[in-house]
This record gives structure tokens, C-alpha cells and sequence, in this order.
């Protein structure tokens, strides 16, 4: 056993200084922006992310510096994701991490803004030369961001959820979704702790097929969150997706049945980590996290 809940709150502590000191607050005429930028990005959202590139960037001896600042990168995108998920014209929730969703807070056009804002920023950060010394590692990381979080990524999947409330989807065409959708993000965290450290074919090949699986188990623990979770744990509202008539791997298979298929997926995530025998043990735990978790 690691000491993984320890090392989640460290990250998250050490991500939530980064993000601060990249969203100072202001007192010029746009403080209204800045304002709700650091407010979503700021919020008390568990840092998984983050600390899935820390944990594969330790792998290979990375600077921490450098693994961190690409950890706030990934979370600045999460951020926005989850401004723009809540809008009205998505999911419409006021609820987010226990407080008050941004456009609920502020307006419509101050969450359009502030998503747009942390996205730009997540790649105007990856692109510093504070980063990563080699201009070619940057580059790497900012076109494995991009593609993460684009149309063949984050916002398709987004695109397929949205549809899912009208159209009857597949459980494939549910799992390939939700892989979309969350998993892609995740699959990069890892893959940047590879890149960060210059890591063979194999091993990048190795942390990109566990983050795959366990992105789309974390998925299926989300969905199981809304079906039979707490909405004091969860800081969100529940119960959402079957009133919004959304397909998902819990509406398609069933609680239990999900439940199962998640673990299957964990489990199967921890697999591909062989290679790096122990070492990897922190990794392995945030896959058991990942779909055990009530939040
Ligand atoms: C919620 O993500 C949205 C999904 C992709 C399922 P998290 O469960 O990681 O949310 P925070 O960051 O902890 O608030
Ligand atoms: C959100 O999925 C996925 C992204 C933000 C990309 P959900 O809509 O299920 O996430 P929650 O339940 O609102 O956190
Ligand atoms: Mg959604
Ligand atoms: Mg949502
Ligand atoms: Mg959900």
C-alpha cells in the first residue's frame, strides 16, 4: 500500500499555488474575468489530474517544477471543460464543487469567457520555457494537449454526450463517448509524464493504455456518482442524466453491472503497468481511487 490519499492532497496543494500565482487577482477594468477565472479554477476539485502526470513524470525522475506546471495546464483545461459543461446550453447545473456554477455566480457570458480564458492559458503555460528546457518536449506537450482536448478528443465526446440525450446509442458507441470525453484528457497526463522525461516508445505506450482504461473507468464511476451517489459528497447535482434522458454505461448495463465493468477497467488499466514493477504502485492505487471514489 502507498500513501496515495497523502500524495493527492500534496499535489493538489502544490497545483493549487500554481494556479494562484498564474491568476493574480487584478484591479483593472476586466477584474470581473480574472475574478471568475480563479474562482473556477481555484475551486476545490480533487487534483486527480494533476497528480496522474506528477506520478508518471516521477517515473522518470522529472524536475517537479516541470511536472507541475504541465499538472495546472491539464487542470486549467479541466476547469474550463467544467465551466462549459455546467452552461445552461449543456448540462445546466448551478452546482459545482459545493458552490454556485460560474455563469450561475457571475452570467452567461463571464463562463463563456472564463472557459475560454483557462484554455488559452493552459497552452500559453505548457509553451513556457519554464516548463521544460527543450523547445521540442514543449512542443510535443502542446500538440498532445490540443489534440486531447479537440474535436477528436474532449469536445467530440462532449459533442456525442450531448447527442446521447436523443439518440439511442450502442454500449460502443457509449464506451467510445465517454472515452472521448474524459478519457482522452487523463490518457494525456500520463502520456506528458512520458514525454516530460524523454521516455522510451514502450513505456510512453505502456502509461497511455493504462490512462485509457482508467479514464473511461473514472467515467463510469461519474455516472454512477449521479445514479446513486451524494450530492453532499459529490458537491454537484445528482441524478441528472436519466433526467436529461442521457445514454450511459450505467443507464445501457445497470448499477451493478457498471460497477463491475469499471472495476474490470481498473484493474485492467493497473495491468499495462507492469514494466515499471513497483515504482508504479501510486498509479495503481489512483486506478483503485478512481472508481471506488464518492466525489
Ligand atoms: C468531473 O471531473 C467531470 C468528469 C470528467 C467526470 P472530476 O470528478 O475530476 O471533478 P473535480 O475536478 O474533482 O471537481
Ligand atoms: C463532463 O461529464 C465531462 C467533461 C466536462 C468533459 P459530466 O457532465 O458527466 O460531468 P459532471 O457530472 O457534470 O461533473
Ligand atoms: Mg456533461
Ligand atoms: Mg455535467
Ligand atoms: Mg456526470
Amino acid at each position: 500500500m502507498t500513501d496515495f490519499p497523502e500524495r493527492l492532497g500534496q499535489v493538489a496543494a502544490k497545483i493549487d499555488r500554481i494556479l494562484a500565482g498564474l491568476l493574480p487577482e487584478t484591479g483593472r477594468a476586466e477584474k470581473r474575468l480574472f475574478d471568475a477565472m480563479r474562482y473556477a479554477a481555484l475551486g476545490p476539485g480533487k487534483r486527480l489530474r494533476p497528480f496522474l502526470v506528477a506520478a508518471s513524470a516521477d517515473l522518470f525522475d522529472v524536475e517537479e517544477h516541470s511536472a507541475l506546471r504541465c499538472g495546472a495546464a491539464v487542470e486549467l483545461v479541466h476547469c474550463y471543460s467544467l465551466v462549459h459543461d455546467d452552461l445552461p446550453a449543456m448540462d445546466d447545473d448551478d452546482i459545482r464543487r459545493g458552490r454556485p456554477t460560474v455563469h450561475a455566480a457571475w452570467d452567461e457570458a463571464t463562463a463563456i469567457l472564463t472557459g475560454d480564458a483557462l484554455l488559452t492559458l493552459a497552452f500559453e503555460v505548457l509553451a513556457a520555457d519554464e516548463t521544460h528546457p527543450s523547445p521540442a518536449v514543449r512542443m510535443r506537450l502542446v500538440s498532445g494537449l490540443a489534440a486531447a482536448a479537440g474535436a477528436e478528443g474532449m469536445c467530440g465526446g462532449q459533442m456525442l454526450d450531448m447527442l446521447a440525450e436523443r439518440t439511442t446509442f450502442e454500449l460502443g458507441e457509449i464506451a467510445r463517448l465517454e472515452r472521448m470525453k474524459t478519457g482522452a484528457l487523463i490518457a494525456f497526463c500520463c502520456r506528458a509524464g512520458a514525454i516530460l522525461g524523454g521516455a522510451s516508445a514502450e513505456a510512453e505506450r505502456a502509461l497511455t493504455a493504462y490512462a485509457q482504461d482508467l479514464g473511461f473507468a473514472f467515467q463510469i464511476a461519474d455516472d454512477l456518482i449521479d445514479v446513486d451517489g451524494s450530492e453532499e459528497d459529490a458537491g454537484k447535482r445528482l441524478r441528472k442524466d436519466a433526467a436529461q434522458g442521457k445514454a450511459t454505461v450505467v443507464s445501457l448495463l445497470g448499477i451493478e453491472s457498471a460497477r463491475a465493468r469499471a472495476r474490470m477497467l481498473s484493474e485492467q488499466a493497473s495491468a499495462h503497468l507492469e514494466c515499471f514493477g513497483a515504482g508504479a504502485d501510486l498509479l495503481r492505487d489512483a486506478a483503485r481511487f478512481s472508481v471506488e471514489r464518492s466525489n
